[in-house]
Protein backbone atom coordinates (compact mmCIF):
# COMPACT_ATOMS: atom_id res chain seq x y z
CA UNK A 1 0.00 0.00 0.00
CA UNK A 2 0.92 3.11 -1.24
CA UNK A 3 1.37 6.21 1.80
CA UNK A 4 1.32 9.69 0.88
CA UNK A 5 2.90 12.09 3.10
CA UNK A 6 0.11 14.72 4.04
CA UNK A 7 0.84 17.78 2.11
CA UNK A 8 1.21 20.07 5.39
CA UNK A 9 3.58 17.54 6.78
CA UNK A 10 6.01 18.11 3.55
CA UNK A 11 5.58 21.84 3.45
CA UNK A 12 6.47 21.99 8.12
CA UNK A 13 9.83 19.54 7.03
CA UNK A 14 10.69 22.45 3.97
CA UNK A 15 10.20 25.07 7.09
CA UNK A 16 11.82 22.96 9.48
CA UNK A 17 14.76 22.55 6.70
CA UNK A 18 15.02 26.45 6.28
CA UNK A 19 14.73 27.69 9.91
CA UNK A 20 18.23 26.72 10.90
CA UNK A 21 19.36 28.89 8.06
CA UNK A 22 17.16 31.99 8.74
CA UNK A 23 17.77 32.07 12.78
CA UNK A 24 21.82 31.72 11.99
CA UNK A 25 21.63 35.02 10.10
CA UNK A 26 18.89 36.53 11.93
CA UNK A 27 21.21 37.29 14.89
CA UNK A 28 21.98 40.06 17.15
CA UNK A 29 25.28 39.09 18.04
CA UNK A 30 28.93 38.86 16.90
CA UNK A 31 31.20 37.28 18.20
CA UNK A 32 35.32 37.60 17.78
CA UNK A 33 35.79 34.90 15.49
CA UNK A 34 33.51 36.06 13.17
CA UNK A 35 32.46 38.76 10.50
CA UNK A 36 29.55 40.65 8.80
CA UNK A 37 30.09 41.07 5.08
CA UNK A 38 27.98 42.87 2.60
CA UNK A 39 24.86 41.27 2.21
CA UNK A 40 24.89 39.95 5.72
CA UNK A 41 24.04 41.44 8.74
CA UNK A 42 22.57 41.71 12.93
CA UNK A 43 18.99 42.15 13.41
CA UNK A 44 17.79 43.03 17.25
CA UNK A 45 16.04 40.46 18.62
CA UNK A 46 12.58 42.75 18.75
CA UNK A 47 13.01 42.64 14.69
CA UNK A 48 12.93 46.45 14.77
CA UNK A 49 16.46 47.60 13.90
CA UNK A 50 18.97 46.13 11.38
CA UNK A 51 22.99 46.46 11.25
CA UNK A 52 24.87 46.09 7.84
CA UNK A 53 26.27 47.84 5.01
CA UNK A 54 23.87 50.70 2.84
CA UNK A 55 24.73 52.24 -0.37
CA UNK A 56 22.78 55.93 -0.29
CA UNK A 57 21.08 56.05 -4.03
CA UNK A 58 23.13 56.13 -7.03
CA UNK A 59 26.36 55.63 -5.13
CA UNK A 60 29.26 53.52 -5.19
CA UNK A 61 29.91 54.35 -1.67
CA UNK A 62 29.36 51.68 1.14
CA UNK A 63 28.63 52.27 4.48
CA UNK A 64 27.79 50.46 7.70
CA UNK A 65 25.04 51.53 9.16
CA UNK A 66 21.71 50.75 11.10
CA UNK A 67 18.55 50.97 9.75
CA UNK A 68 14.89 50.66 11.05
CA UNK A 69 13.51 47.47 9.05
CA UNK A 70 10.37 49.03 8.27
CA UNK A 71 11.59 51.67 6.14
CA UNK A 72 15.43 50.43 4.98
CA UNK A 73 16.60 53.58 3.53
CA UNK A 74 15.46 55.32 7.03
CA UNK A 75 19.39 55.02 8.26
CA UNK A 76 19.96 56.42 12.19
CA UNK A 77 23.69 55.55 12.71
CA UNK A 78 26.51 55.47 10.43
CA UNK A 79 30.14 54.05 11.27
CA UNK A 80 32.37 55.44 8.45
CA UNK A 81 30.58 58.58 7.75
CA UNK A 82 34.02 60.29 6.70
CA UNK A 83 35.38 57.46 5.18
CA UNK A 84 33.18 55.36 3.00
CA UNK A 85 33.90 52.13 1.58
CA UNK A 86 34.81 52.85 -2.01
CA UNK A 87 33.85 50.52 -5.20
CA UNK A 88 34.82 47.51 -2.49
CA UNK A 89 33.30 45.41 0.23
CA UNK A 90 32.91 45.63 3.60
CA UNK A 91 34.25 43.36 6.53
CA UNK A 92 33.64 44.22 9.88
CA UNK A 93 34.40 42.29 13.16
CA UNK A 94 35.82 42.59 16.38
CA UNK A 95 39.90 43.60 16.51
CA UNK A 96 42.48 42.15 18.62
CA UNK A 97 39.46 41.49 20.99
CA UNK A 98 39.24 45.15 22.18
CA UNK A 99 37.41 47.21 19.65
CA UNK A 100 35.41 46.99 16.15
CA UNK A 101 37.14 47.13 12.90
CA UNK A 102 35.71 47.61 9.76
CA UNK A 103 37.86 46.94 7.01
CA UNK A 104 38.10 47.10 2.77
CA UNK A 105 38.35 43.92 0.72
CA UNK A 106 42.34 44.66 0.39
CA UNK A 107 42.49 44.43 4.59
CA UNK A 108 42.81 48.07 5.04
CA UNK A 109 41.31 49.10 8.32
CA UNK A 110 38.97 52.21 7.50
CA UNK A 111 36.86 52.74 11.07
CA UNK A 112 37.20 51.62 14.20
CA UNK A 113 35.22 51.94 17.29
CA UNK A 114 36.98 53.75 19.84
CA UNK A 115 37.85 51.35 23.03
CA UNK A 116 38.55 52.20 26.97
CA UNK A 117 39.00 48.45 27.61
CA UNK A 118 43.01 49.34 28.16
CA UNK A 119 44.22 45.82 29.10
CA UNK A 120 43.50 42.54 28.01
CA UNK A 121 43.11 40.22 31.06
CA UNK A 122 42.59 36.72 30.54
CA UNK A 123 38.93 36.91 31.35
CA UNK A 124 38.35 39.32 28.66
CA UNK A 125 35.95 37.71 25.96
CA UNK A 126 33.94 40.83 24.47
CA UNK A 127 31.22 40.39 21.99
CA UNK A 128 29.16 42.59 19.60
CA UNK A 129 24.98 43.32 20.10
CA UNK A 130 22.43 45.07 18.57
CA UNK A 131 20.01 45.55 21.40
CA UNK A 132 16.07 45.99 20.80
CA UNK A 133 16.48 50.20 21.02
CA UNK A 134 19.28 50.01 17.93
CA UNK A 135 21.95 50.31 20.39
CA UNK A 136 24.92 48.33 18.71
CA UNK A 137 26.94 47.63 22.50
CA UNK A 138 30.44 45.74 22.24
CA UNK A 139 30.29 43.91 25.73
CA UNK A 140 32.71 41.83 28.34
CA UNK A 141 31.22 38.69 29.13
CA UNK A 142 34.39 38.45 31.35
CA UNK A 143 33.30 41.32 33.25
CA UNK A 144 29.46 41.19 33.99
CA UNK A 145 28.96 42.32 30.66
CA UNK A 146 30.51 45.43 31.23
CA UNK A 147 30.01 48.23 28.29
CA UNK A 148 32.98 48.46 26.53
CA UNK A 149 31.58 50.63 23.60
CA UNK A 150 28.26 51.93 22.23
CA UNK A 151 26.85 53.49 19.08
CA UNK A 152 24.75 55.57 20.93
CA UNK A 153 27.38 57.22 22.90
CA UNK A 154 28.83 58.57 18.87
CA UNK A 155 25.08 59.44 17.02
CA UNK A 156 24.94 60.54 13.29
CA UNK A 157 21.91 62.99 12.82
CA UNK A 158 19.25 61.04 15.09
CA UNK A 159 18.15 60.57 18.28
CA UNK A 160 16.13 56.81 19.14
CA UNK A 161 13.99 56.03 22.22
CA UNK A 162 16.86 55.84 24.89
CA UNK A 163 19.41 57.72 23.29
CA UNK A 164 20.68 60.53 25.52
CA UNK A 165 22.15 64.27 23.77
CA UNK A 166 24.00 66.42 26.52
CA UNK A 167 27.25 66.05 28.51
CA UNK A 168 28.37 64.02 30.89
CA UNK A 169 30.45 66.94 33.70
CA UNK A 170 32.80 64.14 35.37
CA UNK A 171 34.32 62.73 31.86
CA UNK A 172 33.43 65.82 29.68
CA UNK A 173 31.95 63.35 27.09
CA UNK A 174 29.22 65.33 25.04
CA UNK A 175 26.87 63.34 22.69
CA UNK A 176 25.74 65.95 19.49
CA UNK A 177 23.68 65.42 16.59
CA UNK A 178 25.40 66.40 12.79
CA UNK A 179 23.54 66.82 9.78
CA UNK A 180 24.77 64.48 6.90
CA UNK A 181 26.34 66.51 3.80
CA UNK A 182 23.63 65.67 1.57
CA UNK A 183 20.99 62.95 0.96
CA UNK A 184 23.53 60.77 -0.58
CA UNK A 185 26.37 61.63 1.56
CA UNK A 186 26.58 60.69 5.32
CA UNK A 187 29.69 62.35 6.07
CA UNK A 188 29.50 65.23 8.32
CA UNK A 189 27.18 68.19 7.39
CA UNK A 190 27.50 72.12 8.52
CA UNK A 191 24.59 71.89 11.26
CA UNK A 192 24.93 70.64 14.77
CA UNK A 193 21.94 70.02 17.50
CA UNK A 194 23.83 70.01 20.81
CA UNK A 195 22.84 71.03 24.27
CA UNK A 196 24.39 74.02 25.99
CA UNK A 197 25.00 73.43 29.39
CA UNK A 198 25.80 77.23 30.51
CA UNK A 199 22.70 78.94 32.37
CA UNK A 200 19.75 77.65 32.32
CA UNK A 201 20.22 74.29 29.58
CA UNK A 202 18.78 74.55 26.43
CA UNK A 203 19.08 72.94 23.03
CA UNK A 204 21.03 74.89 20.15
CA UNK A 205 20.95 74.31 16.37
CA UNK A 206 23.99 75.09 14.98
CA UNK A 207 25.18 75.92 11.35
CA UNK A 208 28.63 75.96 11.58
CA UNK A 209 29.49 78.42 14.46
CA UNK A 210 26.61 80.42 13.87
CA UNK A 211 23.64 79.98 16.47
CA UNK A 212 20.78 79.11 14.15
CA UNK A 213 18.15 77.94 16.29
CA UNK A 214 17.19 77.66 20.15
CA UNK A 215 14.33 75.22 21.56
CA UNK A 216 14.99 77.78 24.46
CA UNK A 217 14.99 76.40 27.99
CA UNK A 218 13.71 72.83 29.47
CA UNK A 219 10.63 74.31 31.86
CA UNK A 220 10.11 71.36 33.30
CA UNK A 221 7.14 70.04 30.97
CA UNK A 222 8.97 70.90 27.46
CA UNK A 223 11.50 73.19 26.12
CA UNK A 224 9.90 76.83 26.21
CA UNK A 225 9.40 76.63 22.21
CA UNK A 226 8.43 73.07 21.74
CA UNK A 227 4.80 73.12 23.07
CA UNK A 228 3.75 70.69 20.67
CA UNK A 229 5.72 67.81 23.18
CA UNK A 230 2.16 68.82 25.13
CA UNK A 231 0.50 67.00 22.72
CA UNK A 232 2.97 63.89 22.69
CA UNK A 233 3.08 63.22 26.34
CA UNK A 234 0.67 60.22 26.41
CA UNK A 235 3.55 58.26 23.59
CA UNK A 236 6.68 59.25 25.31
CA UNK A 237 8.12 60.06 28.22
CA UNK A 238 10.40 62.94 28.04
CA UNK A 239 14.06 62.87 30.35
CA UNK A 240 15.77 65.88 31.00
CA UNK A 241 18.20 65.70 33.53
CA UNK A 242 20.05 68.28 35.07
CA UNK A 243 21.99 67.13 38.02
CA UNK A 244 25.70 66.82 39.33
CA UNK A 245 27.00 64.22 37.35
CA UNK A 246 24.87 65.42 33.59
CA UNK A 247 22.42 67.83 32.01
CA UNK A 248 20.83 65.57 29.22
CA UNK A 249 17.68 65.37 26.94
CA UNK A 250 16.08 61.66 25.80
CA UNK A 251 12.96 60.47 25.30
CA UNK A 252 11.34 56.53 26.03
CA UNK A 253 8.53 54.94 24.01
CA UNK A 254 5.38 54.39 26.28
CA UNK A 255 4.66 51.44 24.06
CA UNK A 256 7.11 49.24 22.36
CA UNK A 257 5.29 49.49 19.02
CA UNK A 258 6.02 53.46 18.90
CA UNK A 259 8.78 53.93 16.33
CA UNK A 260 10.11 57.36 16.74
CA UNK A 261 13.33 59.59 16.38
CA UNK A 262 13.90 62.99 16.27
CA UNK A 263 16.09 63.70 13.29
CA UNK A 264 18.47 66.47 11.98
CA UNK A 265 17.65 66.54 8.24
CA UNK A 266 20.66 67.63 5.99
CA UNK A 267 19.05 71.22 5.31
CA UNK A 268 19.55 71.70 9.02
CA UNK A 269 15.66 71.06 10.43
CA UNK A 270 15.12 69.23 13.26
CA UNK A 271 11.96 66.65 13.20
CA UNK A 272 10.54 64.35 15.30
CA UNK A 273 9.13 61.56 12.88
CA UNK A 274 6.70 59.02 13.99
CA UNK A 275 6.42 55.98 12.10
CA UNK A 276 2.63 55.05 10.96
CA UNK A 277 2.08 51.58 10.19
CA UNK A 278 -1.20 51.85 8.63
CA UNK A 279 0.13 54.39 5.98
CA UNK A 280 3.52 53.31 5.93
CA UNK A 281 5.45 56.53 6.23
CA UNK A 282 7.67 58.34 8.72
CA UNK A 283 4.75 61.19 10.61
CA UNK A 284 5.90 64.87 11.25
CA UNK A 285 4.73 65.50 14.88
CA UNK A 286 7.39 68.66 15.50
CA UNK A 287 9.21 70.33 13.51
CA UNK A 288 12.24 73.44 13.87
CA UNK A 289 12.95 75.94 12.91
CA UNK A 290 9.64 76.82 11.20
CA UNK A 291 8.75 80.37 10.91
CA UNK A 292 10.45 83.60 9.93
CA UNK A 293 10.51 84.21 14.30
CA UNK A 294 12.88 81.02 14.98
CA UNK A 295 15.96 82.66 13.09
CA UNK A 296 18.26 83.30 16.03
CA UNK A 297 17.66 87.75 17.86
CA UNK A 298 15.87 88.53 14.42
CA UNK A 299 14.49 91.20 16.56
CA UNK A 300 17.70 91.91 18.48
CA UNK A 301 17.54 92.85 22.24
CA UNK A 302 14.44 93.66 24.55
CA UNK A 303 12.27 92.77 21.40
CA UNK A 304 9.55 89.68 21.14
CA UNK A 305 8.88 88.44 17.32
CA UNK A 306 5.07 87.30 16.29
CA UNK A 307 4.95 85.00 13.23
CA UNK A 308 2.93 85.48 10.27
CA UNK A 309 2.51 89.32 11.71
CA UNK A 310 3.47 92.29 9.12
CA UNK A 311 5.24 93.95 11.83
CA UNK A 312 7.38 91.17 13.30
CA UNK A 313 8.68 92.64 15.76
CA UNK A 314 7.82 95.01 18.48
CA UNK A 315 9.66 96.11 21.63
CA UNK A 316 9.03 94.81 25.16
CA UNK A 317 6.87 97.24 27.32
CA UNK A 318 8.98 100.74 28.58
CA UNK A 319 11.66 100.25 25.43
CA UNK A 320 12.25 101.73 22.17
CA UNK A 321 13.49 100.88 18.73
CA UNK A 322 17.73 101.24 19.01
CA UNK A 323 17.79 102.55 15.82
CA UNK A 324 14.32 104.38 14.99
CA UNK A 325 14.78 104.55 11.13
CA UNK A 326 16.21 101.01 10.73
CA UNK A 327 13.40 99.41 12.64
CA UNK A 328 10.68 101.24 10.83
CA UNK A 329 12.38 100.07 7.47
CA UNK A 330 11.98 96.58 8.87
CA UNK A 331 15.44 95.97 9.85
CA UNK A 332 15.11 94.73 13.23
CA UNK A 333 18.54 93.35 14.35
CA UNK A 334 19.38 96.73 16.05
CA UNK A 335 16.92 95.48 18.83
CA UNK A 336 15.61 97.98 21.68
CA UNK A 337 16.49 99.87 24.68
CA UNK A 338 14.83 101.25 27.68
CA UNK A 339 12.75 104.40 27.80
CA UNK A 340 13.01 104.97 31.43
CA UNK A 341 16.13 103.84 33.74
CA UNK A 342 15.38 101.17 36.15
CA UNK A 343 15.30 103.17 40.00
CA UNK A 344 16.80 100.25 41.47
CA UNK A 345 15.71 101.63 45.21
CA UNK A 346 12.70 99.96 47.12
CA UNK A 347 10.05 101.00 45.55
CA UNK A 348 10.72 102.05 42.23
CA UNK A 349 10.46 99.01 39.75
CA UNK A 350 8.04 96.81 38.58
CA UNK A 351 7.49 93.98 36.34
CA UNK A 352 5.96 93.63 33.09
CA UNK A 353 4.62 89.98 32.05
CA UNK A 354 5.03 88.99 28.72
CA UNK A 355 2.78 85.74 28.55
CA UNK A 356 3.03 82.79 26.63
CA UNK A 357 6.54 83.39 25.34
CA UNK A 358 9.57 81.32 24.39
CA UNK A 359 12.20 82.62 27.30
CA UNK A 360 14.95 84.25 25.91
CA UNK A 361 18.41 83.50 25.64
CA UNK A 362 19.53 81.59 29.02
CA UNK A 363 23.19 80.88 28.25
CA UNK A 364 24.17 83.67 30.54
CA UNK A 365 21.01 83.32 32.91
CA UNK A 366 21.73 82.11 36.91
CA UNK A 367 19.04 79.68 37.72
CA UNK A 368 18.30 79.13 41.64
CA UNK A 369 16.22 75.89 41.36
CA UNK A 370 14.73 75.54 44.67
CA UNK A 371 13.56 78.15 45.80
CA UNK A 372 10.08 79.80 45.53
CA UNK A 373 8.49 81.70 42.72
CA UNK A 374 8.02 84.66 44.70
CA UNK A 375 11.45 84.50 46.47
CA UNK A 376 12.39 84.47 42.67
CA UNK A 377 10.61 88.37 42.35
CA UNK A 378 12.16 89.26 45.63
CA UNK A 379 15.49 88.35 44.20
CA UNK A 380 15.33 89.66 41.18
CA UNK A 381 13.82 93.33 42.42
CA UNK A 382 16.59 93.63 45.11
CA UNK A 383 18.90 93.14 42.54
CA UNK A 384 19.51 96.26 40.24
CA UNK A 385 21.55 94.06 37.37
CA UNK A 386 18.38 91.69 37.56
CA UNK A 387 16.58 92.84 34.27
CA UNK A 388 14.05 90.10 34.28
CA UNK A 389 13.09 86.58 35.97
CA UNK A 390 11.23 83.46 34.82
CA UNK A 391 10.07 80.26 37.20
CA UNK A 392 12.22 77.71 36.30
CA UNK A 393 9.73 74.72 36.23
CA UNK A 394 6.52 75.89 35.69
CA UNK A 395 4.98 72.45 36.51
CA UNK A 396 1.69 72.80 38.58
CA UNK A 397 2.35 76.35 40.11
CA UNK A 398 5.42 76.68 39.05
CA UNK A 399 8.65 77.00 41.03
CA UNK A 400 12.43 77.85 41.62
CA UNK A 401 13.90 80.83 39.49
CA UNK A 402 15.69 81.87 35.77
CA UNK A 403 17.41 85.56 36.17
CA UNK A 404 18.31 87.70 33.02
CA UNK A 405 21.03 90.11 33.99
CA UNK A 406 22.95 90.78 30.55
CA UNK A 407 20.00 91.03 27.49
CA UNK A 408 16.95 89.41 26.60
CA UNK A 409 17.13 87.86 23.20
CA UNK A 410 15.37 85.67 21.01
CA UNK A 411 12.04 85.96 22.67
CA UNK A 412 9.23 85.00 20.60
CA UNK A 413 5.31 84.64 21.29
CA UNK A 414 4.43 81.02 21.20
CA UNK A 415 1.27 79.31 20.21
CA UNK A 416 -0.16 77.63 23.63
CA UNK A 417 2.65 78.42 25.27
CA UNK A 418 2.91 78.30 29.07
CA UNK A 419 6.30 80.23 30.14
CA UNK A 420 5.69 84.07 31.21
CA UNK A 421 8.37 86.35 31.28
CA UNK A 422 8.48 88.95 34.28
CA UNK A 423 10.45 92.00 32.74
CA UNK A 424 11.68 94.45 35.17
CA UNK A 425 10.43 98.34 34.14
CA UNK A 426 10.69 101.87 35.92
CA UNK A 427 7.13 101.48 37.31
CA UNK A 428 5.61 105.00 35.47
CA UNK A 429 5.86 102.30 32.72
CA UNK A 430 3.26 100.14 34.11
CA UNK A 431 1.02 102.72 34.93
CA UNK A 432 -2.46 103.31 33.86
CA UNK A 433 -2.62 103.59 29.69
CA UNK A 434 -4.71 106.32 29.47
CA UNK A 435 -5.02 106.56 26.42
CA UNK A 436 -7.12 103.05 26.53
CA UNK A 437 -8.89 104.49 29.39
CA UNK A 438 -10.33 107.47 27.36
CA UNK A 439 -11.35 105.56 25.12
CA UNK A 440 -12.87 102.85 27.15
CA UNK A 441 -14.74 105.96 29.47
CA UNK A 442 -16.54 107.02 25.74
C1 LIG B 1 37.14 37.39 8.70
O1 LIG B 1 37.83 38.37 7.94
C2 LIG B 1 39.23 38.31 8.03
C3 LIG B 1 39.79 39.46 7.24
O2 LIG B 1 39.55 40.66 7.90
C4 LIG B 1 39.71 36.97 7.52
O3 LIG B 1 41.12 36.89 7.70
C5 LIG B 1 39.03 35.85 8.28
O4 LIG B 1 39.38 34.60 7.72
C6 LIG B 1 37.53 36.01 8.23
N1 LIG B 1 36.91 35.03 9.10
C7 LIG B 1 35.84 34.33 8.75
C8 LIG B 1 35.33 33.35 9.76
O5 LIG B 1 35.31 34.45 7.67
C1 LIG C 1 34.34 49.38 -9.52
O1 LIG C 1 34.64 48.01 -9.57
C2 LIG C 1 34.20 47.37 -10.77
C3 LIG C 1 34.47 45.87 -10.65
O2 LIG C 1 35.63 45.62 -9.90
C4 LIG C 1 34.90 48.00 -11.96
O3 LIG C 1 34.44 47.42 -13.16
C5 LIG C 1 34.61 49.50 -11.97
O4 LIG C 1 35.33 50.14 -13.01
C6 LIG C 1 34.99 50.14 -10.64
N1 LIG C 1 34.56 51.52 -10.64
C7 LIG C 1 35.29 52.50 -10.14
C8 LIG C 1 34.69 53.86 -10.18
O5 LIG C 1 36.40 52.31 -9.69
C1 LIG D 1 40.71 36.82 21.69
O1 LIG D 1 40.18 36.00 22.70
C2 LIG D 1 40.15 34.61 22.37
C3 LIG D 1 39.42 33.88 23.48
O2 LIG D 1 39.79 34.36 24.73
C4 LIG D 1 41.57 34.11 22.15
O3 LIG D 1 41.53 32.75 21.76
C5 LIG D 1 42.24 34.93 21.04
O4 LIG D 1 43.59 34.58 20.91
C6 LIG D 1 42.16 36.41 21.37
N1 LIG D 1 42.63 37.18 20.24
C7 LIG D 1 43.50 38.18 20.35
C8 LIG D 1 43.88 38.87 19.07
O5 LIG D 1 43.94 38.54 21.40
C1 LIG E 1 30.35 40.45 38.73
O1 LIG E 1 29.23 40.64 39.58
C2 LIG E 1 29.27 39.87 40.76
C3 LIG E 1 27.97 40.05 41.51
O2 LIG E 1 27.49 41.36 41.38
C4 LIG E 1 30.49 40.29 41.58
O3 LIG E 1 30.56 39.52 42.76
C5 LIG E 1 31.75 40.10 40.76
O4 LIG E 1 32.87 40.60 41.47
C6 LIG E 1 31.65 40.83 39.45
N1 LIG E 1 32.80 40.50 38.63
C7 LIG E 1 33.51 41.41 37.97
C8 LIG E 1 34.66 40.91 37.17
O5 LIG E 1 33.24 42.63 37.98
C1 LIG F 1 33.61 52.64 28.50
O1 LIG F 1 32.88 53.26 27.45
C2 LIG F 1 31.50 52.96 27.46
C3 LIG F 1 30.89 53.50 26.21
O2 LIG F 1 31.41 54.72 25.84
C4 LIG F 1 30.89 53.55 28.73
O3 LIG F 1 29.49 53.31 28.76
C5 LIG F 1 31.56 52.89 29.91
O4 LIG F 1 31.05 53.45 31.11
C6 LIG F 1 33.06 53.09 29.85
N1 LIG F 1 33.67 52.31 30.90
C7 LIG F 1 34.64 52.78 31.66
C8 LIG F 1 35.18 51.86 32.69
O5 LIG F 1 35.04 53.93 31.54
C1 LIG G 1 26.68 86.05 27.24
O1 LIG G 1 27.82 86.65 27.79
C2 LIG G 1 28.90 86.75 26.88
C3 LIG G 1 30.08 87.30 27.64
O2 LIG G 1 29.72 88.37 28.42
C4 LIG G 1 28.49 87.65 25.71
O3 LIG G 1 29.52 87.71 24.76
C5 LIG G 1 27.24 87.05 25.04
O4 LIG G 1 26.79 87.91 24.02
C6 LIG G 1 26.15 86.85 26.05
N1 LIG G 1 25.03 86.18 25.44
C7 LIG G 1 23.79 86.59 25.58
C8 LIG G 1 22.75 85.83 24.86
O5 LIG G 1 23.49 87.55 26.26
C1 LIG H 1 19.01 75.23 47.76
O1 LIG H 1 20.14 74.46 47.38
C2 LIG H 1 21.33 74.88 47.97
C3 LIG H 1 22.46 74.10 47.39
O2 LIG H 1 22.03 72.98 46.68
C4 LIG H 1 21.23 74.69 49.48
O3 LIG H 1 22.41 75.17 50.08
C5 LIG H 1 20.06 75.49 49.99
O4 LIG H 1 19.87 75.23 51.36
C6 LIG H 1 18.79 75.12 49.27
N1 LIG H 1 17.73 76.03 49.66
C7 LIG H 1 16.53 75.59 49.96
C8 LIG H 1 15.53 76.65 50.30
O5 LIG H 1 16.21 74.42 49.93
C1 LIG I 1 22.94 90.17 41.64
O1 LIG I 1 22.81 89.26 40.54
C2 LIG I 1 24.03 88.94 39.92
C3 LIG I 1 23.71 88.03 38.76
O2 LIG I 1 22.59 88.41 38.11
C4 LIG I 1 24.95 88.26 40.90
O3 LIG I 1 26.19 88.02 40.27
C5 LIG I 1 25.13 89.13 42.12
O4 LIG I 1 25.87 88.43 43.09
C6 LIG I 1 23.78 89.52 42.70
N1 LIG I 1 23.97 90.45 43.78
C7 LIG I 1 23.39 90.29 44.95
C8 LIG I 1 23.65 91.35 45.97
O5 LIG I 1 22.68 89.31 45.20
C1 LIG J 1 25.52 88.43 35.30
O1 LIG J 1 25.48 87.25 36.05
C2 LIG J 1 26.63 86.45 35.95
C3 LIG J 1 26.38 85.17 36.71
O2 LIG J 1 26.00 85.41 38.02
C4 LIG J 1 27.81 87.24 36.51
O3 LIG J 1 28.98 86.47 36.37
C5 LIG J 1 27.96 88.54 35.71
O4 LIG J 1 28.98 89.32 36.28
C6 LIG J 1 26.67 89.32 35.74
N1 LIG J 1 26.77 90.47 34.87
C7 LIG J 1 26.26 91.64 35.17
C8 LIG J 1 26.40 92.72 34.14
O5 LIG J 1 25.67 91.81 36.22
C1 LIG K 1 9.03 70.43 38.73
O1 LIG K 1 8.03 70.55 39.68
C2 LIG K 1 7.26 69.38 39.88
C3 LIG K 1 6.11 69.69 40.81
O2 LIG K 1 6.55 70.45 41.90
C4 LIG K 1 8.17 68.27 40.41
O3 LIG K 1 7.45 67.10 40.58
C5 LIG K 1 9.30 68.05 39.41
O4 LIG K 1 10.22 67.13 39.91
C6 LIG K 1 10.02 69.35 39.10
N1 LIG K 1 10.96 69.14 38.03
C7 LIG K 1 12.22 69.46 38.12
C8 LIG K 1 13.07 69.22 36.93
O5 LIG K 1 12.69 69.98 39.13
Amino acid sequence: MKTKLPKQFIIALFILAYLPVTWSTNTNTLFPNQNITEGQSLISSNGIFELGFFRPDSTTDSFLGIWFRVSSDTIVWVANRDNPLKNTSGILNIHNNRSLALYDSSGRMVWSSSSNATSITNDFSPFLQLNDLGNLILKNQGSNNTIIWQSFDYPTNSLLAGMKLGKNWKTGFETVLSSWKSSSDPAEGKYKYKMDTEGAPEIILWDRDQIRFRTGMWNGLYFSETTQMLSYRDMFTFLFVWNQDEVSYGFEAKSSSTLSRVYLNEAGIMQRLVWDQDQQTWNEFWAGPKDECDYYAKCGAFSICQPNSVTACNCIRGFEPETPTEWYMRDYSGGCKRRTPLGCTANSDGFYVLKGVKLPDSHNATVAANISVEECRIRCLKNCSCLAYAPSNITGKGSGCVMWNISLVDIKHVNGGLDNLHVKVFKSELGINYLALFYFLL
